[in-house]
């Protein structure tokens, strides 16, 4: 089977500081790969570039064989490619629900206010948008608080609506910038449940995350990246034994 995502030779750089060089990544359906390396690495930066929120210098990204580059961000995310954000991007006013069915009017940018400053309701408010969000919501344990404003919610509890908002696209491909950082408690069993049971259904996952349990506990693979470049791809328990990406990882 070919692969869901297939990255070649994808580089990029801001202002001399190169956060892709040269990357070669597949992703396969039903498998989950582990994304980790130390911060600056150039993780969030290669999901920016897969989601279409930042354009790469060169290089190809094919989702099921389509080639990316013509493609917005939405267009991205209607054809399967599904993210998280590190830094949530929620609208923390709305309620569990509205975070559900309000899409932002884009992510372009670096600015944090501007999907919080400009929600738009799009496609989203069919009765069918609706039983779907409010399925989501039930599997992943958030049915009880689908009418609380998300600034009410714990912190894990946010992450967890963040995970929720990725599956309202029918994901093919789903990217996860660190689930699980803050995260604690009954969230985490459900977002790793979660997790699963996609990879279970056939969406290809990579998952950023500094939880060295939590990436051995629930991916089948790993890839460690430093300065851009992927440096190794095998068993999460192999990356994590090899002392030369260890240092990388803890050194300096
Ligand atoms: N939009 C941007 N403009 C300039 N530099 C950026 C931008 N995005 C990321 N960087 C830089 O790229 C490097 C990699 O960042 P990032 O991809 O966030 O790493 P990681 O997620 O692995 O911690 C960092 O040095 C960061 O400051
Ligand atoms: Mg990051």
């Amino acid at each position: 089977m070919p692969p869901v995502l297939e990255i070649r030779g994808l580089n990029k750089s801001f202002d001399g500081i190169v956060v892709a060089d040269g990357i070669d990544l597949t992703l396969e359906a039903g498998r989950v790969v582990g994304l980790i390396g130390p911060n600056g690495a150039g993780k969030t930066s290669l999901f920016n570039l897969v989601s279409g929120v930042v354009q790469p210098d060169s290089g190809t990204i094919l989702l099921e064989g389509q080639p990316l580059a013509r493609l917005k961000i939405h267009e991205r995310a209607r054809r399967g490619l599904s993210r998280t954000w590190q830094n949530l991007r929620l609208f923390p006013s709305l309620t569990v629900l509205d975070n559900l069915l309000v899409a932002p009017r884009d992510y372009a940018g670096e600015s944090l206010l501007r999907p919080v400053l400009s929600p738009r309701r799009v496609r989203r408010e069919s009765e069918a948008d609706r039983a779907r969000a409010r399925d989501i919501l039930a599997h992943t344990g958030l049915a009880g608080v689908s009418g609380k404003s998300v600034g009410e919610l714990t912190f894990g509890q946010q992450k967890l609506v963040g995970v929720a908002r990725a599956l309202m696209n029918d994901a093919r491909c789903l990217l996860l910038d660190e689930p699980m950082a803050g995260v604690e408690g009954q969230a985490y069993q459900t977002i790793q449940a979660v997790v699963r049971e996609l990879a279970a259904s056939g969406v290809a996952v990579c998952v950023v995350e500094h939880n060295v349990a939590f990436i051995r506990d629930l991916c089948d693979e790993g890839v460690f990246m430093f300065a851009g470049k992927v440096l190794s791809r095998g068993p999460v328990h192999d990356l994590i034994a090899d002392p030369r990406l260890t240092e990388l990882y803890f050194g300096t």
